[in-house]
């Protein structure tokens, strides 16, 4: 089991410091009031900050870009080490909706977990904390901005400057990345028939048509003041036959055959803006996704057997159109909130004062 090896390898420090951030549930929130803010704000600060990384050179934000709905634009990014990881960075708005985080690893539930997991993952490492621990916590410490923004955040704390505190910051700010003012949402959710173009509504049509499916698999998760219990849209986890045999997905982490190739299938608001798609960043662009789709779910020449008969049963193919290609695209697009991705709140406070 993955997380098993990585507890064992890590120090004892942060073993215990990931026990106790599986505990947490997302519904959990932080402290109330003034310091709410003050941790968000913190969390922010950190998230942008490459001394949070052992070599000074990666921070969050070099991976997860704001413009780009904090995705990296790139297949698949390059960590703290200088070598490639093996899964596409995720874009993060809304990420505190989801019931499980990352691409096949059902057993990630809360922000907390995958931020301990960016900071200290050693195979290979992201952020490449582990063995540094100390050395980063002083050079945040060095800091007198930091002392202000630790103790306004964590006022009840004799010493704050520790990593079950940053991780809880930076999960407050990644918490607060909320992108739902979207012309799909203005429409379904709020009665504004104006919202979506003409195209974009006939996207939409095929989109839950049952011949494309879409929808079948891309359920939506309805805004939080929507939801009734359960809040939490547990997304499945299947094979579409993207990728490459060498990574077998969910199958990975179960050790179960029949995962093989599965991937969570991800949330799809603000997809425009973080390409490349799927799992290994295979697909530039959406007309290529749509392709993908239209062509059964095969990519490059020689699919391999075993890959192919993992796939779906949903996954079977269609013919469109380019104008109805066009207006799947247009539905896609009104899925982005343009105001996000430019909303100071979320910037990087070094540049934006
Ligand atoms: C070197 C690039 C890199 C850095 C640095 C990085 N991430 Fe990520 N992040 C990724 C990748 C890749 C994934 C997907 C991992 C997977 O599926 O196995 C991811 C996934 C996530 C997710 C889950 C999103 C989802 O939809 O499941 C969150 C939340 C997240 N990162 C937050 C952070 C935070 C906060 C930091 C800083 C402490 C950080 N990341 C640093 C590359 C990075
Ligand atoms: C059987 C379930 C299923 C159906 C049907 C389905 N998808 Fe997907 N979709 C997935 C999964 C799973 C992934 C991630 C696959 C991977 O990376 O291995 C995905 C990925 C995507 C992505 C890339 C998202 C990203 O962040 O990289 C887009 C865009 C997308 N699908 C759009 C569509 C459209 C449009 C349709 C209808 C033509 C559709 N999907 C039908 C399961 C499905």
């Amino acid at each position: 089991m993955l997380h098993v090896t990585y507890l064992l390898g890590a120090a004892l420090s942060i073993a215990a410091l990931i026990i106790t951030i599986r505990g947490c549930s997302p519904a959990e929130a932080p402290a109330s009031g003034d310091s709410s803010q003050a941790i968000v704000e913190l969390g922010r600060r950190l998230f942008y900050d490459r001394r949070l990384s052992a070599n000074g050179q990666i921070a969050c934000a070099t991976c997860h870009r704001q413009e780009l709905g904090f995705s990296d634009g790139r297949p698949v990014p390059i960590g703290a080490a200088g070598v490639l990881l093996r899964r596409n960075a995720p874009g993060l708005f809304n990420s505190g909706e989801l019931a499980s985080l990352t691409w096949a690893n059902p057993d990630i539930r809360s922000l907390e977990q995958q931020i301990a997991r960016a900071l200290f993952v050693t195979d290979p490492p992201e952020m490449g904390v582990a063995g540094y621990e100390i050395i980063v916590i002083d050079r945040l410490r060095a800091d007198r901005g930091y002392i202000r923004q630790f103790t306004a955040a964590f006022p009840a704390d004799a010493d704050p400057f520790t990593w079950s505190r940053i991780t809880e910051a930076l999960a407050a700010f990644v918490r607060s990345l909320a992108a739902r003012n979207t012309p799909y949402d203005r429409y379904v959710y709020h009665g504004e028939r104006a919202a979506l173009s003409e195209s974009a509504r006939r996207g939409m049509a095929l989109f839950f048509s049952p011949g494309l499916a879409c929808g079948h698999c891309h359920v939506d998760i309805a805004p939080p003041h929507r939801a009734t219990p359960p809040r939490w849209s547990d997304l499945a986890y299947v094979a579409t036959g993207v990728g490459q045999s060498a990574d077998r997905g969910l199958a990975e982490y179960t050790e179960n055959p029949a995962d093989a190739y599965r991937f969570r299938v991800p949330p799809l608001r603000n997809v425009a803006v973080t390409a490349p798609y799927m799992h290994d960043g295979s697909l530039p662009t959406l007309e290529a996704v749509i392709r993908f789709y239209e062509s059964g779910g095969r990519q490059g020449a020689g699919a391999e057997p075993e890959r192919a008969a993992a796939r779906h049963p949903l996954i079977a193919g269609f013919v469109l159109s380019d104008e109805e290609r066009r207006d799947l695209i247009a539905f896609l697009e009104a899925l982005t909130d343009t105001e996000a991705l430019q909303n100071p709140a979320f910037a990087d406070p070094f540049r934006v004062k």
